[in-house]
């Protein structure tokens, strides 16, 4: 919790229990209490005295007035009781000293709500299906799961990242018939994944025009589903073209998963399910398929197989499930996939609870908006994709470019432009709240004047080449500080709150906004105060310890978005 905040809370509740004798209000209650009023002229918190009235039999102004000539001391330089309000106006000097002492104390792992000792959570997260397109429609599941899993290890969680490759399903078929008719060996190993893509997006064209084809897709998954030994060579191979193009992304973002258990894992955990839905009475026939009704809770029937008797993707998430709760106990399971998923999650939790499984309040989806490029919507069956590497690659390429012109022609290098480009991609799309659709448009990306990912590692770099020029990290020593200073102190002060919030809010772009927060207020401190050419000694310590501070804050705050973070750029 903010210091501040926790501080005020404590010495409120001993203030209450003297003023009133008999009442009490802990500490707690009143940190929840207390608010940060929008307007600095309204003080740096505020407590509504409302809030206090039925507990102290007494008005709210009475109660303002009451407390507010004894709460000054410590951080608060004073209080003002207006209307009912209690408004706290902190000492600059001491909240600073206080802020910087406990960043400089606690490096980075200042911010950390530490909520998540001794527990586990598993993610599962990016899961694209193989053999088809990994399209900027995957960014969202990549980037807000990979975040959440740092948020979660920040927060002391041990965690479980679960890429469930979409690696079963007919699509299988479509392509093995797709790669027989038009494909070849050497063409797949020289086109990698696109060649996959090609022949899976020729597939769907040619089969407008020949509706058997279909039916030997089908066939053909079958053979795979017996374990055809042609059919199961081929299907591995296919993963295995395709998890090579994935991990190239994951590198560039800086993500590794500690499973890659993907659908097909679960092809032997399913029947026992199947057969616990059916012994509890659960399953019921609808026109020759299996399905779980779910009238009662106004949703649609979860399927679980089909009339041919093959699973189907809610059954593979359940077998999933249950595998990851014996295996490895998890306080919290969390899905992350667009919005579109919602009700696939919905129904088969309710399924899972009604199977009588005790963790199925322990299954979190976190959905997200849909995302068009330049003003299109993506559709993979006709191959109107943007890939993530082209994007990415587009990015790099740019970066290059701008970084070339304003270097006198050298470019930066490969290493700086790649988390540059690639950062910008992710910092844009973490910028809005998850469930925002999003357009988006690179070279707003990509702007080093906006709110961008280019801005922030700028920001960054900026405070490396001052500590370098300092010579050190400097000493925070108090007396008088300016309004851009305070305003700085102020801003790191809220990095607790602001990353438990994206905790509870399974929100990412709450530690993007805080970014910009933090690179707004460095920027304007910066710009108003000498730090190095500062004159005073005193002031000149305090400024690069200031500097410190937001160097070690920013660096921890890129990092859990998964942006990294180059000295220089
Ligand atoms: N492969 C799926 C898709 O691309 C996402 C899987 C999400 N995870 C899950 N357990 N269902 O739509």
């Amino acid at each position: 919790m903010n210091t501040l905040k926790r501080k005020t809370a404590e010495k409120l509740s001993a203030l209450v229990s003297e003023i009133y004798p008999g009442a009490s209000l802990s500490a707690d209650d009143l940190a929840g209490m207390l608010e940060f009023p929008p307007d600095p002229a309204m003080g740096d918190l505020a407590l509504p005295c409302f809030k206090l009235s039925r507990t102290l039999h007494a008005s709210p102004v009475a109660i303002a007035d009451a407390l507010a000539p004894k709460t000054a001391g410590g951080e608060i330089a004073r209080a003002e009781a207006v209307k009912g309000y209690l408004n706290f106006f902190i000492d600059g000097a001491a909240f600073s000293e206080r802020v910087l002492s406990e960043i400089a104390e606690k490096g980075d792992k200042y911010g950390s709500p530490d909520c998540g000792e001794g527990k586990t959570v598993v993610l599962d997260y990016s899961s694209p299906n193989v053999a088809k397109p990994f399209h900027i429609g995957h960014l969202g599941t990549t980037v807000i799961g990979h975040s959440l899993k740092l948020l979660h290890e920040f927060a002391g969680y041990k965690c479980v990242g679960i890429n469930h490759l979409g690696d079963w399903g007919t699509q299988f078929g479509k392509l093995i018939v797709a790669y027989r008719k038009w494909g070849s060996r050497e063409a797949v190993e020289r086109g990698e994944i696109d060649e996959l893509v090609k022949l899976y997006v020729r597939f769907h064209a040619e089969a407008e025009k020949d509706e058997t084809l279909n039916d030997q897709a089908r066939a053909e998954f079958s053979k795979l589903e017996n374990g055809d030994p042609d059919n199961l060579a081929l299907w591995k191979w296919f993963i295995e073209i395709s998890l090579r193009e994935y991990q190239k992304t994951y590198r560039q973002l800086g993500i590794t998963f500690d499973s890659y258990n993907g659908e097909s894992f679960y092809t032997d955990k399913m029947p026992e399910q199947v057969e616990l839905l059916k012994r509890k009475g659960l399953l019921t026939l609808d026109d020759g398929a299996s399905v779980v009704r779910l009238d009662e809770y106004n949703m649609p029937v979860c399927l679980i197989l089909k009339r041919d008797g093959s699973t189907l993707y809610p059954t593979r998430d359940i077998a999933a499930a249950v595998y990851r709760a014996n295996t490895y106990h998890f306080d919290k399971c969390i899905y992350v996939t667009s919005a579109g998923q919602s009700l696939h999650f919905a129904q088969w939790f309710k399924v899972v609870e009604l199977m009588g499984y005790e963790w199925y309040n322990k299954l979190v989806h976190v959905p997200y908006g849909t995302v068009s490029i330049n003003g299109e919507k993506l559709a993979t069956r006709t191959g109107n994709v943007v890939l993530l590497k082209d994007l990415f690659a587009e990015a790099i390429e740019k970066v290059k470019r701008i970084s070339a012109e304003k270097n006198g022609g050298t470019p930066c290098s490969d290493e700086i432009a790649e988390a540059v480009g690639v950062g910008a991609v992710v910092f844009h799309y973490l910028s809005n709240n998850r469930m925002r659709d999003i357009n988006f448009v690179l070279e707003d990306a990509l702007s080093f004047d906006g709110n961008t990912g280019p801005y922030a590692q700028y920001t960054y770099a900026r405070t490396c080449s001052v500590l370098s020029k300092a010579g050190g990290r400097g000493a925070f020593t108090g007396g008088e500080l300016n309004d851009a200073e305070i305003a700085l102190a102020k801003t790191l002060a809220t990095f607790p709150d602001r990353v438990k919030t994206a905790l509870d809010n399974y929100e990412p772009s709450e530690i993007t906004r805080f970014i910009l927060d933090l690179s707004a207020a460095y920027n304007r401190f910066y710009h108003d105060c000498p730090i190095v050419t500062a004159e005073d000694e005193r002031e000149k310590n305090n400024r690069v310890a200031l500097t410190a501070a937001v160097n070690t804050v920013l660096a921890r705050a890129l990092s859990l978005i998964c942006l990294k973070t180059p000295e220089k750029i």
